[in-house]
């Protein structure tokens, strides 16, 4: 049943009956058991909310529909972002199908290949700058720009994003003891602590602590203040100063949870097993959660604990990455070959 994020949260968004109904099949992501790795971090259950299943491959659709919506209803013409790939690609399909034109503002070189692609198929108007997310950022968020604003400082992209917190608790029962996810411009992280404490006010339903995860030459709120030159294989998440400081903070504290850093290797690490052990390829940013409770873990200290990781992106949107780490294939060899028994054993 895949309705749509507004149309199936309708009343807990803030939609009237002058919101466009646009969607694109968002929301409604599998939340896939992942044995293996509960083993490995040494918790009771972990369960993968697979957020790569949306309409362009990432959570982004969940908050763009909304913000995209509420730009069409109050009578935009175009919308802008500055993106890091996914908010881009995003962007431009639901402006395809609202109708609006769609800029998209990106650091040259530093955005995966899939997004670009999306973006561009879409028929986004793509500026590229010789900078990083945070100055596009900056440029997108200028006065004077008619374009709405489609990045997670739009509070109705918080509002969409929140929704699959009441995914979790539906298909949980009740909130998980622990939330892990990977954080940049910490947008995310502040949608689903907003989502879990609406829930658990209206039904009781619980809270987790919120687990955040930053690339470790990406972690301004390890650092403790914005970081100038960001740099991770993580691209997704490379971000130095997060729009979203103080809802991040808030999250965390309130929750009694934590943020942490994970290095680029334990990310690709935690990406391959999620692949190899979980039968999830997701992008790497997206691993930075697991990678994060799989650090912790070996302090054995998720005993009988439930956990949610959010798998922000799909691998597909970065596929170099999986080859690149792959050992190289060997020649080809003809369909006759006699040889072809033995390699197939
Ligand atoms: N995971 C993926 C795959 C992302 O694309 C992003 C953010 C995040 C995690 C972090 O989420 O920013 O809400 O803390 N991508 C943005 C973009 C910045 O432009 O696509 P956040």
């Amino acid at each position: 049943m895949h309705s749509g994020v507004i149309a199936r949260w309708r009343a807990f968004l803030p939609v009237t009956e002058a919101t466009p109904a646009l969607t694109l099949g968002e929301g409604d992501t599998p939340l896939v058991a992942a044995p293996r790795l509960a083993e490995a971090i040494g918790c009771a259950e972990l369960w993968l909310k697979f957020e790569g299943m949306n309409p362009t491959g990432s959570f982004k659709d969940r908050g763009m529909v909304m913000a995209v919506a509420k730009a069409k209803e109050n009578g935009a013409r175009a919308i802008v972002c500055a993106s890091t790939g996914n908010t881009s690609a995003s962007a431009a399909a639901y402006a395809v199908a609202a109708g609006l034109r769609c800029h998209v503002v990106i650091p040259e070189g530093k955005v995966a290949l899939g997004k670009l692609a999306q973006a561009l198929i879409h028929g986004a108007n793509v500026v590229r700058i010789s900078g990083s997310f945070d100055d596009a950022l900056k440029i997108v968020r200028k006065e004077g720009l008619t374009s709405a604003l489609v990045n997670s400082v739009n509070p109705f992209r918080i509002e969409g994003q929140k929704t699959a917190a009441f995914e979790i608790i539906e298909t949980l029962g009740r909130a998980p003891d622990i939330l892990a996810l990977p954080v940049g411009n910490a947008g995310n992280i502040s949608a689903y602590w907003k989502g879990f404490v609406e829930h658990d006010e209206r039904a009781n339903s619980g809270r987790p602590m919120i687990y955040g995860a930053q690339a470790e030459g990406a972690a301004p709120f390890i650092h403790g203040a914005p970081i100038a030159n960001p740099e991770t294989v993580a691209t997704a998440i490379r971000i130095g100063n997060p729009a979203s400081w103080s809802a991040a903070q808030r999250a965390r504290l309130e929750s009694g949870g934590r943020i942490d850093a994970v290095s680029d290797v334990d990310i690709l690490v935690a990406q391959a097993r999620l692949a190899s052990e979980a039968g999830v390829f997701c992008e790497p940013a997206s691993a930075a959660g697991v990678a994060s409770l799989l650090k912790i873990g070996k302090g054995k200290q998720f005993a009988g604990k439930i956990i949610v990781a959010v798998l922000t992106g799909h691998g597909l949107k970065d596929p170099q990455i999986a080859i690149d780490r792959s050992p190289p294939l060997p020649d080809a060899i003809s369909p006759n070959d006699p040889r072809l028994v033995e390699l197939l054993t």
